[in-house]
């Protein structure tokens, strides 16, 4: 049932006051324009204010796209003027440079030392006629690249790659100085003007994070937002994630000696290799500063972070499934990462990896010894024996084993564990 109808109100009407209507009616009319007003006020404003902020929005974005352009145009300057030329010349000086010292490089072997153009000069050994040209056309190439430095030196950013290549600039001067015969006095006194390995190493991080950056950049200018790669994480990942002094503390300082040296005679002398799953990044900073490039990669965020605490490194943020490298490393480095996959995703991650290798280039993979799959506090470990571990590269007509190995546990919490560790080659020729 209604309270109230309609002959209800109407009755009402007729009670009321006729002089009361007339007093208040003005009044309450004069009060409802105010309310009214007020209200149209309000939403006027609160459209303006939407508008203002909207305009304000497209300034900042439009302000942040030009930045991103200038930004741009800063790096491909930066790759043209500096990076590039400086990576063509160290080239074209290291391809020149394998063939002066390829003769004497034997003869100081024989007497079981190292041969250094350095020291050969300063004691005033003699050099062929052709060693004499090849090391005149190294010298040539040497001052191309100290004249690049001090052009460029604007545009190196880093403290660190600036230290490395002043040693690298004295190294070249004194090198010139000894070959022109005008250094006296004890070889000791130059004895540690030694070239910096890591020269090249810490050129090619430089430029992968430029080009990286370059390719955040133009992702963003193309999708007008910005570009975030989200990567999916598991709990293995997690774990890595969470537990970084912990994983640092353990795995950072131990030598691993008896795993690198097998795998360094089989990849070329400062040879391109690639840290697949690079943790804090021990072996990315052992493989620069022994004159190798390199790039790394780790499906963990705070691993990335800690491999690229490290100045001369360039690691990303990325998983086995991500590998899209085409015939780019002589040498692919595996160290206990694969571990963590699944026997089927890892033989997925070798293709992957097998095609980011050169042809005649070389994997080493190092995995526990054991049987089946585990996990411990959320990690995953897959384990292999002799026979299994074949089952990760036979369908892979392009791989051939080169050596297998087992060798004891090097981190202090796990002395007991084996490992199993293989060396494969990329064949030159597979159909
Ligand atoms: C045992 S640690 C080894 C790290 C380093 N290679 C070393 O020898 O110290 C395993 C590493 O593999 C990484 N990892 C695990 N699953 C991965 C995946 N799917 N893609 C890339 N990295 C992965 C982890 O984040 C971790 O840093």
């Amino acid at each position: 049932m209604p309270l109230l109808n309609s002959s209800d109100i109407l009755n009402w009407i007729e009670q009321c006051d006729t002089e009361i209507v007339k007093a208040w009616g003005p009044i309450a009319v004069g009060l409802l324009a105010i309310v009214i007003g007020s209200i149209i006020n309000i939403l006027l404003l609160w459209h303006q204010r939407k508008q203002n902020n909207r305009q304000n929005k497209f300034n900042t974005h439009q302000l942040e796209l030009s930045k991103s352009k200038e930004e741009r145009n800063e790096i491909l300057q930066r790759l043209d003027t500096f990076y590039g030329p400086f990576i063509q010349l160290r080239t074209q000086s290291e391809v020149i440079y394998r063939k002066f010292e390829s003769e004497l490089e034997k003869e100081y072997k024989q007497k079981g030392t190292r041969f250094r153009t350095l020291r050969h000069l300063l004691e005033g050994k003699t050099l062929s006629p052709q060693e004499n040209d090849l090391l005149k056309q190294i010298l040539e190439i040497n001052e191309k690249l100290l004249t690049l430095i001090e052009s460029s030196s604007g545009d190196i950013d880093k403290l660190e790659l600036q230290d490395l290549l002043g040693k690298f600039s004295a190294h070249i001067r004194i090198l010139k100085l000894a070959y022109e015969k005008k250094l006296n006095g004890p070889i000791e006194l130059f004895e540690d003007i030694v070239f910096p390995l890591a020269i090249d190493g810490a050129i090619e991080s430089a430029t992968e994070r430029l080009k990286y950056r370059l390719n955040e950049i133009n992702c963003m200018l193309k999708w007008q937002g910005t570009y975030q790669k989200k990567l999916k994480s598991n709990s293995t990942i997690r774990y890595y994630d969470k537990h970084g002094d912990e994983y640092t503390n353990r795995t950072l300082f131990i030598d691993l000696s008896e795993l690198y040296n097998p795998f360094r005679e089989q990849v070329k002398r400062g040879g391109r290799i690639l840290d697949a799953g690079c943790g804090v990044g021990r072996d990315t900073r052992y493989f620069i500063e022994h004159g190798y490039t390199v790039i790394s990669f780790d499906a963990s965020r705070e691993m990335v972070r800690r491999c690229n605490e490290y100045p001369h490194a360039f690691c990303q943020n990325m998983s086995f499934k991500d590998i899209a490298y085409k015939e780019e490393f002589d040498g692919i480095w595996c160290c206990s990462s694969l571990l963590h996959l699944k026997l089927e995703e890892a033989k997925e991650a070798i293709k992957l990896l097998t095609t980011a290798l050169k042809c005649d280039g070389v994997m080493f993979i190092s995995l526990k010894l054991g049987k089946g799959h585990k996990r411990s506090l959320g990690r995953l470990f897959q384990y292999y024996d002799e026979d299994t571990v074949q089952e990760l590269y036979k369908d892979d007509s392009r791989l051939e084993p080169i050596k297998l190995w087992q060798s004891k546990s090097l981190v202090v919490d796990d002395l007991d564990g084996k490992w199993l560790n293989l060396l494969l080659r990329k064949k030159q020729f597979f159909f």
